[in-house]
């Protein structure tokens, strides 16, 4: 057989993923460490990884691009901050509802994937978007628009309650990735992603719809946000990030969702301490002893491992409550099993409770955000 038919026969048996014959991208895998890769190469790294019984993904930076001109980012001082609006949260995280956050994790992991370059992942966000707009009911304070990307087709959505205080220019943002992967057939597999990360954009859904009903109106302008593409490098997330700092704005805070309903061996929330700023983190934790009421520990992921890791790149503070230790997470994530089926909704609970209090409290927190040097 020539080499050439070898060729070919070896390109007709190679999964889609591999075949994706795009131009090579610009990787770090580690702060510092950046290569142009292929989707080959990309491929064997993240399988390696899964192999070695981890995750261990790269952010993927070809699109991200921080201008010389951008001011410092900006910070809010948060050190040992205490909790100051009891009368606004409490009312508010007693309607948490278990139903109907579970509710549109069905229905989120009932689209066969939500992959950042099928049709059906950009549906899923239309239907994102769609949940958004119906909870505004026309408030004429709240905005919900696309954020578009440069070279894939799944959108992020991005919900606003503006501010009406005097810190209305400062932004507190809440977010999570809304695609999904099948790690080991790309493009056409099953992704139902019930944990990875239907979970964590219900909650960043839940959050809005609770405040919103409310009829709470915040000081800051609070960003509600469902990632696009974080499954293959952050990609999402890095432009909208980079974008923020481009623009100069304000943020004051990024909270990261990715999977929130596997409770391990025992249900408690894991705060990631690297690739997220001390403060917020430990302002978070501060939160979920005053509102949630619930254990949490802290722990490391090891490398970039979803959307907060793009804020702090960026320069802004971020933070990552997880749902296990890092060694207990759901083992079922970026395969068809992904479902609910092992999914404990009074633990995803929680973390909507604490993106309530994280949202209200930073809204109306005193002091007016400066730019650092960093
Ligand atoms: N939800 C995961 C991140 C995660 C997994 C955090 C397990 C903690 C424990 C996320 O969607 C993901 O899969 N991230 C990739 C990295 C990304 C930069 C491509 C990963 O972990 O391999
Ligand atoms: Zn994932």
């Amino acid at each position: 057989m020539s080499a050439r038919s070898l060729l070919t026969m070896v390109l007709a048996l190679a999964p889609a993923s591999l075949l994706a014959s795009e131009a090579p991208r610009l990787i770090e895998t580690k702060p510092g460490v950046r290569y142009w890769s292929t989707a080959a190469q990309r491929a064997v790294l993240s399988r390696r990884a899964h192999q070695a019984g981890r995750c261990g993904g790269f952010r993927d930076l070809t699109n991200v691009k921080i201008s010389p001109h951008a001011l410092a980012p900006t910070r809010l001082d948060l050190y040992g901050r205490e909790p100051k609006e009891q009368s606004r949260v409490n009312p508010i995280i007693a309607r948490a509802d278990e139903g109907a956050l579970l509710a549109l994790v069905t229905k989120l992991s009932s689209f066969h994937d939500r992959n950042y370059q099928t049709d059906l992942g950009v549906q899923a966000a239309s239907f994102i978007k769609d949940r958004y707009v119906a909870i505004a009911k026309g408030r004429s304070d709240i905005k919900v628009d696309f954020f578009a990307h440069t070279d894939f087709k799944q959108p992020s959505v991005i919900a606003e309650i503006t501010g009406s205080g005097p810190q209305k220019n400062e932004i507190v943002v809440i977010g999570g990735h809304l695609d999904s992967i099948n790690q080991w057939q790309g493009r056409g597999g099953v992704a139902p992603g019930a944990d990875d990360n239907a979970s964590g954009t219900a909650t960043v859904l839940e959050t809005f719809r609770l405040l919103v009903e409310s009829g709470y109106h915040p000081n800051r302008t609070i960003l509600f946000m469902g990632y696009a593409g974080e499954e293959e490098g952050l990609l999402g997330s890095g432009e909208i990030a980079a974008w923020f700092r481009n623009k100069n704005r304000g943020v004051v805070g990024a909270l990261q969702f990715d999977m929130t309903m596997y409770p391990g061996s025992s249900p408690r929330i894991t705060f990631i301490t690297d690739y997220t700023d001390r403060d917020l983190t430990k302002f978070n934790e501060r939160l979920v002893d005053e509102y949630v009421k619930v254990k949490w520990i802290e722990d490391k992921c090891g490398y970039a491992c979803s959307d907060h890791a793009s804020w702090t790149a960026s320069g802004y503070a971020s933070a990552f409550p997880f749902e296990t230790a890092f060694d207990e997470y759901n083992p079922n994530i970026h395969t068809p099993k992904d479902t609910t089926n092992i999914l404990r909704p009074g633990h995803g609970v929680s973390y909507v409770k604490l993106a309530v209090a994280y949202a209200i409290e930073l809204a109306e927190a005193q002091g007016t955000a400066w730019r650092v040097r960093r």
